[in-house]
């Protein structure tokens, strides 16, 4: 037994055994590919051995090249190296895959004769979410092993597949239910008096006599889906250079790309998000060891848009669920619609007729509040009214049971107040799901003052149980996400003001990659949600010494052009497709309303539409952090790219910003609150960071 930090390798009845062991997911560290030389040099040095199997240790086979290592100088040797090293092997190796083989993983399993799995394995080159492309032959080995057409639809868009698909496409040979060694080391066995064993590097199969068309195909695709992007663009010259290139020289074309994705703004921007996606659920207050309240169990209160996509996430992980409506009528109403919801997937094949039923049955429904009496975890997710919550929580408190997180869907509404109607404040928590629930990934996590970290972490623990990124806020009015649209919306609203039109507004936010302009938004979430924020803002008196910027917002509620829901908001909707136009009416309206104000109107250019919009999110999203309400930046950006559309190989708006130039930015901000100065307030933390010359990081 010879003994390395990260790999080690044995030796079982003539089979070496070459075992990866840098936890938690066997990423390829310097050490790694070092010990992996090592290991074989020895193991094909040694007379006894006639064949090799390559495994992980822990929950899996290498999951890549090691992300925290990029940017930084290669050490040697690189993954090229090792995987050569791999495929010239004396004696032939299986590597025996587990857990999800990807990216430099999946690059050196192909570098081995063979690869079986276990049939739970989960393989795939996702390079591309991280705005790069397979570094080390995935682009030419790929193609090789399972056909251009299935390594470009896996390598452009990163997604996994599954054991079985890889059997199928010819990228692995055997599938096990378990004991996965044993039947590896069987494997190799049974090969071992073949004359030669598969190569991938010289495979010519199936890339020879490809129709070129289909590059032309999946780059018309690519741009269409993954706007802005170039990386997956990058990948589909790389997967042609395969089938126009010897096996080297396609190496060094794929080199050559990669190291301009490497390079790149998208790429730095996608591992900036991968890694503060993983950064937000570290809390500084709650150790790891925190107590976690077992969640077998949930009710959701109210089942209307909210509620009903809240309840599919328990349904569709297992987690029993009840649903409460306060009548029959609405309760029928709503469970109509997860039914729909789900059979619309069964439609399109995504979900088996017996997961369908499944599912469904996990979710009952009823009209009386004593069936909360056993949930682990009750969401109230009823209309968004401060007396109608707190009559809820304090019902909900008489019923629920010990231990049971008591979590609220409200978007804007104080936590604090809320959990004064129970007698365990400690147990109240926000849980802020997007719309629609059941298919954004953001949870927005929101603390109360007095909200146990108990509860804190199994509320976390929860979000990833039901596949949600969460992020944890303060309680300040919208929380992080909402108070930040806020602004972003008023600022908008006072660009079409001064000028702009509504129209070229939307354009520039698209163009830039964002999912759909403000307006566009507003007409989807209706324009009434925001109507009635307004009415209790100035009930409140909130932001009453502001610039009031949605009076045209409001003309259109009194109308009750409400946005898509009634063919008409600040676009007209055709209410069969949806398709939306131009309504001139909206940017008369907004010239009316400027005339009445006595703003003087102008041309307004992209990049000042841009601007504005983009710092109002900064400097809303420093106030924020000033104020403590989020526990740093990235954790803004994840809300954003998560929760609102934000392109995340952007970054997030606080990443954007900071690659901008904080000091630019605040220049820009100075400039604006000249014309504006009470939509600019001032944040001495933004401050504070450009006069010493500081990031966020
Ligand atoms: N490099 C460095 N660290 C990594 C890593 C990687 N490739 N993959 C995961 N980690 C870290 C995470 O940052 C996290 O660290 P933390 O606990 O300190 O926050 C820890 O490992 C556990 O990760 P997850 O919480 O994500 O664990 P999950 O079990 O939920 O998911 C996974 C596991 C599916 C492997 C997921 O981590 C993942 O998708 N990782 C990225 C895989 C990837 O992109 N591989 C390709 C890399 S690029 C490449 O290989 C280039 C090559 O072509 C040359
Ligand atoms: P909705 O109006 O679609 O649904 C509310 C449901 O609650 C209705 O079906 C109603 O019958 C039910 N209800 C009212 N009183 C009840 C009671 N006493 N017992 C049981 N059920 C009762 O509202 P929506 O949009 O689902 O909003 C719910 C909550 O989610 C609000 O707090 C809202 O602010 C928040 N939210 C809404 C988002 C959205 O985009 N619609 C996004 C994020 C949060």
């Amino acid at each position: 037994m010879n003994e390395n930090k990260t790999v080690e390798y044995e030796i079982i009845d003539n089979i070496g055994i070459i075992k990866g062991i840098n936890p938690p997911v066997n990423a390829l560290s310097h050490s790694v590919r070092l010990g992996l030389i090592n290991s074989l040099t020895e193991l094909n040095n040694n007379q006894k051995v006639e064949g090799i199997v390559l495994i992980g240790d822990g929950r899996t086979f290498f999951a890549g090249a090691d992300i925290s290592e990029f940017g930084k100088p290669m050490q040697q040797p690189d993954l090229n190296n090792v995987i050569k090293t791999f495929e010239e092997s004396k004696k032939p190796i299986v590597a025996a895959l587990h857990g999800t083989p990807l990216g430099g993983g999946l690059e050196l399993a192909m570098g081995c004769n063979y690869r079986v799995a276990i049939s739970s394995t989960k393989l795939g080159l996702p390079e591309v979410k991280l705005g790069i492309i397979p570094g080390a032959g995935g682009t030419q080995r790929l193609p090789r092993l399972a056909g251009v057409e299935k390594a470009l639809a896996m390598i452009t868009s990163g997604i996994p597949i599954n054991a079985s698909d890889a059997l199928k496409s010819g990228i692995i040979e055997e599938v096990f239910e378990d004991a996965l060694v044993a039947n590896a080391i069987s494997f190799i066995k049974s090969k071992l008096q073949e004359e030669s064993h598969p190569v991938a590097s010289k495979l010519t199969n199936k890339i020879s006599n490809v129709n070129s068309d289909i590059f032309e195909e999946f780059s018309k695709k690519i741009k269409n889906k993954l706007r802005g992007r170039n990386s997956p663009l990058c990948a589909i010259e790389a997967v042609k250079a395969a089938t126009e290139l010897e096996f080297f020289q396609g190496l060094e074309k794929e080199r050559e790309l990669f190291k301009l994705c490497h390079d790149s703004n998208e790429s730095s921007s996608l591992i900036h998000m991968f890694f503060s996606e993983r950064q937000a659920l570290k809390i500084p207050d709650i150790p790891k060891e925190t107590k976690i309240l077992p969640i077998n169990s949930a009710a959701v209160i109210g089942c209307g848009t909210m509620g009903g996509g809240i309840a599919m996430n328990f349904a569709n992980i297992g987690i029993p669920v009840t649903v409460i409506e306060n009548s029959q009528d609405s309760l029928d109403k709503g469970i109509k619609i997860i039914e729909k919801n789900y059979s619309n997937t069964v439609a399109k094949g995504r979900m088996s007729e017996d997961d369908f039923k499944n599912k469904m049955s996990l979710i009952k429904g009823a009209t009386s509040l004593e069936s909360i009496s056993s949930a682990d975890v009750v969401v109230e997710a009823v209309f968004e009214e401060m007396s109608l919550k707190k009559e809820m929580f304090e019902r909900i408190d008489k019923i629920a049971k010990e231990n049971c997180i008591l979590a609220t869907n409200t978007s804007t509404l104080d936590i604090d107040q809320i959990a004064e109607s129970t007698t365990r404040p400690e147990y109240v928590i926000g849980t802020h799901f997007f719309s629609p629930a059941n298919v954004m990934k953001l949870l927005e996590i929101v603390r109360g003052k007095h909200t146990s970290k108990e509860v804190i972490a199994s509320t976390m623990k929860l979000a990833k149980t039901i596949k949600k990124v969460p992020v944890l806020a303060g309680n300040c009015d919208g929380f992080i996400g909402n108070r930040m649209f806020h602004e972003y919306v008023r600022q908008a609203h006072a660009l079409a003001e001064e000028g702009a039109k509504v129209a070229d507004i939307d354009r520039v936010i698209y163009d830039f990659g964002w999912a759909m302009g403000p307006f566009a938004v507003n007409d989807l979430a209706g324009n009434d949600v925001g109507w009635r924020i307004r009415k209790r803002h100035k009930q409140e008196g909130k932001y009453d010494n502001l610039r009031y910027t949605s009076t045209v917002a409001d003309q259109l509620c009194e109308l009750g052009r409400y946005g898509q829901k009634t063919n008409r908001g600040f676009y007209i909707y055709d209410p069969q497709t949806r398709q939306k136009q131009i309504d001139p009416e909206v940017d008369m309206m907004f010239e009316k309303v400027a005339k009445e104000k006595g703003i003087q109107r102008r041309e307004i250019d992209d990049n000042e539409i841009l601007h504005r919009l983009s710092w109002a999110l900064l400097n809303t999203g420093c106030m924020i952090l000033e104020e403590g309400f989020a526990l740093r930046a990235s954790d803004i950006d994840v809300t954003y790219a998560y929760g609102y559309g934000y392109p995340h190989w952007r970054g997030g708006p606080m990443r954007y910003a900071q690659d901008y130039g904080l000091k630019k930015v605040l220049e820009d901000i100075e400039s604006f609150r000249k014309n504006n100065s009470d939509m600019w307030p001032k944040c001495n933390y933004l401050e504070e960071l450009v006069k010493n010359n500081k990031t966020f990081n």
